[in-house]
């Protein structure tokens, strides 16, 4: 054994500790205690691994003694030890739940001693998994620490490459979780939704600016490009446990209702819910705010829009979520995402984005180089 054990012995007949002492005394560190008071103080005291004790004592039985002796040393094992067979005494022992072994008197040496050894075994293989599912801990926080650093980088990124996709990100974000609320979906399904939701265009990283920012309609060529974005996303999210469900919404934000989406074809119920929410508080969100192609549609019209295309591109019960939420106009709309929300994104500040004014810095931009190609 790796390390001298100390074991609390306690029994009210001083010339039944010594016999224990003598047994056991020579392999271990042997604290005496005449009654259950004393033994408690002892293991306030001292760090013990065993406790063996009399069950019949004057002031305290065995069995409350060990049941005192949880709160100071949960990890230590307990052995009853008595004299009778006291029926009620063991089941009390047992119902309490943490007597290791119980032993009837007379015992014998040989036997004694090998029970304490099993038992110490046990105990030092419970601190080790103690230890171990500690370490585990601690690596998971970490791991889960450098998944959230990740994102923020890769928000950080997005938003260094276009400021209107990262707002827009960070909208469809806020949008699809107050959506989440609406179907009464569960805190955690909530927070996949919120990373599903930052994270559903980060793919577009790949993607060339001309064909990001391109004013016209798209070539097929470059259509196929963009296409590939909702994998992409998926591929810089990864195989983190963490986000793998986060990562599933975004590789399917673009599948249809009717299965005639991309990239797999799925219809109906096989898409994820989160890219079904998703898909609609991004397409209601490209609608109501500026785009490189063409100006916000408005409120209303985008609503329509949605209307429309219920049941072929989107799932019916998530726009009638939506429809839910924005009955009271954009403003409330945004009122509500600012009460909810705040500042604070899963505790990342997206720097420099105002989830209300991204795009229009863009279209600002685009007009001054159509005017300076005027000039
Ligand atoms: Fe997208």
């Amino acid at each position: 054994m790796s390390r001298r054990h100390k074991i609390l012995i306690v029994d009210d007949e001083v010339a039944n500790l010594r016999l224990l002492n003598r047994v056991l005394g020579k392999d271990y560190e042997i604290i005496e205690a005449t009654g259950g008071q004393e033994g408690l103080q002892v293991l306030k005291d001292n760090e013990v691994s065993l406790i063996i004790t009399d069950q019949r004592m004057p002031s305290m039985t065995g069995v409350q003694l060990l049941e005192q002796s949880l709160p100071v040393r949960p990890d230590a094992i307990k052995i009853l030890l008595t004299g009778y067979t006291d029926v009620q005494a063991l089941i009390d022992a047992i119902n309490a739940g943490h007597v290791y072994k119980y032993i009837p008197k007379p015992w014998d040496a040989d036997e004694l001693k090998l029970t304490v050894k099993r038992a110490l075994e046990s105990y030092e293989l419970k601190l080790q998994n103690d230890w171990l599912i500690k370490e585990l801990k601690s690596a998971m926080t970490e791991l889960e620490q450098l998944s959230m650093g990740t994102i923020r980088a890769l928000a950080d990124a997005l938003d260094a490459k276009c400021d209107y996709t990262a707002g827009h990100s960070l909208r469809v974000s806020r949008i699809s979780v107050l959506i989440g609320k609406a179907l009464g979906l569960q805190e955690e399904d909530l927070r996949d939704l919120e990373l599903g939701g930052i994270l559903h265009d980060i793919g577009k990283i790949g993607v060339p600016e001309s064909i990001l920012w391109k004013p016209s309609s798209l070539t097929p060529e470059e259509r196929d490009i963009m296409r590939e974005h909702p994998l992409k996303s998926a591929q810089i999210i990864g195989e983190l446990r963490g986000l793998r469900r986060a990562r599933d919404y975004v590789k399917h934000h673009h599948e249809f209702f009717d299965g005639t989406g991309y990239p797999d074809g799925l219809a109906g119920d096989t898409i994820p819910l989160g890219a079904r929410i998703i898909l609609v508080s991004d397409a209601y969100d490209a609608m109501t705010t500026d785009r490189p192609y063409r100006e916000a549609i408005g409120h209303q019209k985008a609503i329509n829009e949605l209307k429309n295309k219920a049941g072929s591109q989107f799932d019916p019960k998530v726009v009638d979520a939506l429809l839910s939420i924005t009955e009271a106009g954009v403003d409330a709309l945004n009122k509500r995402i600012m009460e909810e929300f705040g500042d604070n994104f899963l505790g990342l500040g997206l720097t420099g984005i105002d989830a209300r004014t991204t795009g229009k810095k863009y279209r600002a931009e685009l007009n001054r180089k159509t005017r300076v190609a005027a000039d």
